[in-house]
């Protein structure tokens, strides 16, 4: 099968790799040449596990292939997957331009019948749209038809996600789309759940939204543990057994980030306000979370007089571990207010230190100043306070006694819940975490 895929971020390149490696022939599209350059090379943009082997493995087979000149990826495709962002409006809505973007450009160049299949997350009814719109700029004499095809990897786990699918969505409008989807994805072998497109394009939304709602109510919980003297962590275990609750996504910290759930829960708000509805339960998530990022440093705030000229040690900057990306990560909210409250920031991350320093780059910033380490340890040498963002092994791996041996005044706030609270205590560190 001839595939097309329009955007290399997670969702598409992934995607792409992963349709060459089940032997259909891929050609990635980006705008950008030094990307397209560099992927050619075998070289992935972003950090996941075992996409570059992928990536270099299909290229000599001759399945995967890189390019700018959309036109000629598009205009003989059987299928063209959409893999481009969908970003966070001011107002909370998706920003649908790059989606429509390529939609006109597929429009302008396909030459024979196609199935375009939009894999970004996307609100519900814009597969109807798009449709639309490709049929009101088509060129050619050719049938073009849309599909929905949500997709579910999480970073720094996508290529073991994609080709291990607990399920594969497909939202069609006819039997033919539906047939071809399938045999797209029938080496895969993984189940299929076929549906209309409106109801694929919800469940998306519904999952995501449901697993963040999940994490703020552990978070709400958590904070209640605080109040009345029981530990999150036990309550967690407890729960897991249920097998209707389950024991994944019970993790209290620092709230949620990454590039999905912050922005589905407030673009799924913001649908439901523009039928008339009001989605209470994930209006309530939203707030729970915007919180909780920032609940370490106000409890830390009331602990100390001020942060001036501190050395905050900070421990974690992505979103989570095993990525380097730090989209709408709490380690961010919280280094905006430690950096003006003008504390001297160390920070490490193994991953996400290049990212981190376009945000805050090294030298003064704000009152305080801002600096990157290479190993944890020297972050915590002759630290007043340490904060812990992200559940990074090596990060992990300190142990109560090198908190307390390097740092000047061994005070930590861990939004991870990585350490035993009582081993803490036992070495002299003081110790806050979530929950507990
Ligand atoms: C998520 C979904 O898991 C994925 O199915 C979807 O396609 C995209 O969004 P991702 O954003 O990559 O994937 O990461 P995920 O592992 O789901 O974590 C999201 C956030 O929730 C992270 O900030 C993580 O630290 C936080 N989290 C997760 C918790 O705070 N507690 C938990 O128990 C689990």
């Amino acid at each position: 099968m001839k595939i097309a895929v329009a955007g290399t971020g997670y969702v598409g390149l992934v995607a792409g790799v992963c349709f060459a490696e089940m032997d259909h022939d891929v050609t990635c599209v980006d705008v950008d040449e030094k990307k397209v350059e560099v992927m050619r090379q075998g070289i992935s943009p972003i950090y996941e596990e075992g996409l570059e082997e992928l990536m270099q493995k299909n290229n000599a087979k001759g399945t995967l292939h890189f390019t700018t000149d959309y036109k000629e990826a598009y205009k003989d495709a059987d299928a063209i997957f959409i893999g481009v962002g969908t970003p966070e409006m001011p107002d909370g809505s998706a920003n649908l331009s790059y989606i429509a973007t390529v939609s006109r450009q597929i429009a302008e160049t396909v030459e024979k019948d196609c199935l375009v299949v939009v894999k970004s997350t996307v609100p519900v009814g814009t597969n109807d749209k798009v449709e639309q719109f490709i049929k009101d700029f088509l060129v050619h004499d050719v049938k073009v038809e849309v599909a929905s095809n949500p997709e579910f990897l999480a970073q720094g786990t996508a290529v073991y996600d994609t080709l291990h699918a607990a399920r594969i969505i497909i939202g069609t409008e006819s039997r033919e789309a539906e047939a071809l989807l399938k045999k797209i994805y029938e080496p895969f072998n993984l189940p299929i759940v076929s549906v209309k497109r409106r109801s694929a394009e919800m469940i998306k939304y519904a999952c995501n939204d449901f697993l963040a709602l999940k994490i703020s109510y552990m978070n709400d919980i958590a904070n209640l543990c605080e109040l009345v003297g029981a530990d999150i962590t036990d309550v967690a275990k407890g729960m897991s057994y249920d097998e209707r609750i389950g024991a994944r996504f019970l993790n209290a910290g620092i709230g949620f980030g990454g590039s999905c759930f912050p922005k589905d829960t407030k673009a799924l708000k913001h649908l439901a306000r523009e039928y008339g509805y009001q989605l209470k339960t994930v209006e309530a998530c939203v707030d729970v979370n915007s919180a909780q990022k920032v609940r370490l440093f106000e409890k830390a705030k009331e602990r100390m007089i001020s942060f001036s000229g501190l050395k905050a040690a900070v421990l974690g900057l992505t979103f989570k571990a095993g990525t380097d990306d730090l989209r709408e990560a709490p380690s961010i909210d919280n280094l905006k207010l430690l950096l003006a409250a003008g504390a001297d920031v160390y920070a490490y991350d193994p991953k996400g230190e290049e990212r981190a320093r376009q945000l805050f780059p090294e030298g003064k910033l704000e009152q305080g100043t801002m600096s990157y380490v290479s190993d944890p340890y020297k972050a915590l040498e002759g630290a007043n306070i340490c904060f812990v963002f992200t559940e990074w092994g090596e990060i992990k791996a300190i142990t109560p006694e090198q908190f307390k041996s390097r740092m000047h005044t061994p005070l930590v706030y861990d939004g991870r819940n990585l350490y035993d609270p009582k081993q803490m205590k036992e070495a002299g560190v003081e110790y806050y975490s979530i929950g507990r």
